[in-house]
């Protein structure tokens, strides 16, 4: 029987996008402020792939904060090179390494398939020290355009070599895994947010990623 395959989304599942700001500022400003970052990060990925265009996520990341720091003005906007910064070498959930280690106990194959560029990828996974736990890191710069797109999905069974049942894709963002079940991945929706249900019940929903080692997916 082959090994299963685990594949993660970045940003949001293994990687903590708001750790960025929580390292220089606190409070409900900081936090909106991160909120419209990622909120316009995500927008302009999905916007421009529907546009037929593509840019580099580290760019879209950029003038997403730049948006994010003049629709809050009181947050300092002398911080941006910082914050870009700490974007690159983002926290990962305390989870994220565990699970991985314990996937890997077990056998699995493991992967990251994510929006983000190969150079923000590479620092993160090596800030959080998860490369030894990672069979592969997938960038949608291979295809230039951005997920939700099939051609996106596809990179997983390019890589591994499997057949699109075969992968477990795990993702915080619900329209992520909308994509990923369209394209045939079975996928667990991870919800730390406690965010309520959309885009129909497809997915199994997990609390955080150390539920995963013993989650049973039809
Ligand atoms: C990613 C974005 C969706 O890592 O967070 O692909």
């Amino acid at each position: 029987m082959p090994s299963p395959i685990y594949v993660f989304d970045a940003y949001g599942t293994l990687f903590d996008v708001h750790a960025a700001i929580r390292r220089f500022a606190s409070g409900p400003d900081a936090e909106r402020m991160s909120e419209i970052w990622r909120g316009k990060q995500l927008e302009y990925s999905w916007t421009l792939t529907l546009a037929g265009r593509y840019e580099e996520f580290w760019t879209l990341t950029e003038r997403a904060l730049d948006y994010a720091l003049e629709r809050v003005p009181v947050v300092d906007k002398t911080l941006k090179p910082k914050l870009m910064n700490a974007y690159y070498s983002l926290d990962a959930f305390p989870d994220a390494r565990t699970t991985l280690k314990a996937l890997k106990a077990r056998g699995a194959r493991t992967g990251i398939l994510s929006n983000g560029s190969p150079a923000m990828l590479k620092g993160a996974v090596d800030a959080a020290k998860l490369g030894g736990e990672l069979d592969e890191v997938l960038s949608v710069d291979a295809v230039k355009m951005f997920k939700p797109r099939m051609e996106v999905y596809r990179l997983v069974t390019d890589a591994f070599k499997c057949r699109r049942a075969e992968v477990v894709f795990v993702s915080s963002n619900r329209w992520d895994i909308m994509g990923a079940t369209t394209f045939g991945f079975r996928c667990a929706w991870v919800n730390r947010a406690k965010l309520p249900p959309e885009y129909g019940a497809n997915c199994t929903t997990i609390p955080d990623l150390a539920a995963l080692p013993d989650l049973v997916l039809n």
